[in-house]
């Protein structure tokens, strides 16, 4: 029997570098898009999947990353007085219900197949979903739930996956396609960052993942791989050819927001589309350009 997809770990342990140093005192995925800060998106589209629990693994410095998703009853309270329903209704939605999320911490950033490592009491046995905050998927259904979909069939590993140019394939995860519908693509291989003439695909990994608790095993191990870290990826080849394990080429926009580009660009396409703020947007886009 397949067991139902209920978990989700988000990694937040990583240093954002990039965007420092706006992020020397604060998490990189609490940076806001428009109104909202990254993890929220994460959280939104994964509730929009029927997942319910949630695992942060984050970090020193990343604690108002916990108290973003508590309760904030003066805060409340004080809008309630002043008549202010939609930013409480907002307030009120970006709430998780009591006991259903945890935090672990990861002690040192070594790396993605480490900070999943660091949730293996939370997921136990369980399939779960990994979605890394940096990544918005604009979708007409979660990106997680397509995913969700595709588990649900298989019973095995799915990863959202995404057509990259040649010369970028050493930034990203790569695939070692199978037989292939246009759509949904068996996994044969993975690597890590391979160098564009040693890449066997374009097809990249995206930060969207359903896997089943036997990637616990070979991230145990905690061998590193490329870059001295902890590989999710190295992790996952392990399953290929003992349980199924496709890529889906996702319905969606995706915006890598841990890059300056990709930031700016989501926050124009999340904003342009919003009835309060579309004209205003196009407006200064138009005097920009
Ligand atoms: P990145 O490769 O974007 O690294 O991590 P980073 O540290 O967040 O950002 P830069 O490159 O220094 O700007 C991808 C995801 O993996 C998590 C990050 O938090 C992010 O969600 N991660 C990475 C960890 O949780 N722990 C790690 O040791 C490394």
């Amino acid at each position: 029997m397949i067991k139902p997809l209920r978990k989700a770990v988000l990694p937040v342990g990583g240093l954002g570098t990039r965007f420092l140093p706006a992020t020397k005192a604060m998490p990189k995925e609490m940076l806001p898009v428009v109104d909202k800060p990254l993890i929220q998106y994460a959280i939104d589209e994964a509730r929009a999947a029927g997942i319910e629990e949630f695992c942060l693994v984050t970090a020193r410095g990343k604690d108002n990353l916990i108290d973003y998703f508590d309760a904030a009853p003066e805060l409340e309270k004080t809008l309630q007085d002043r008549g202010k329903t939609s930013t409480l209704a907002a307030l009120e939605a970006s709430a998780i219900s009591a006991g259903s999320m945890v935090a672990v911490r990861q002690n040192m950033p070594l790396g993605l197949g480490h900070a999943i490592w660091c949730a293996r009491s939370f997921i136990g046995n369980d399939p779960f979903a990994i979605l890394l905050p940096d990544d918005i998927v604009k979708s007409d259904r979660s990106c997680i739930g397509q995913l969700a979909d595709i588990y649900h069939q298989t019973g095995g590993n799915v990863v959202a996956v995404n057509e990259v140019p040649q010369h970028l394939t050493n930034q990203y995860g790569i695939l070692e396609t199978g037989k292939d519908d246009g759509k949904l693509v068996e996994v044969k291989g993975l690597v890590e960052k391979p160098a564009p003439a040693d890449a066997p695909s374009n097809l990249s990994i995206i930060g969207r993942y359903v896997l089943t608790a036997d990637v616990l095993e070979p991230l145990s191990q905690l061998k590193t791989g490329v870059g001295g870290e902890v590989q999710l990826t190295d992790a996952m080849a392990q399953l290929i050819g003992k349980q199924p394990f496709h890529g889906l080429r996702y319905e969606g926009t995706r915006f890598d927001c841990g890059s300056k580009v990709g930031f700016l660009e989501a926050q124009i396409a999340m904003s342009i589309e919003r009835s309060d703020l579309g004209d205003d947007v196009r407006a200064f886009l138009k005097k920009y350009i």
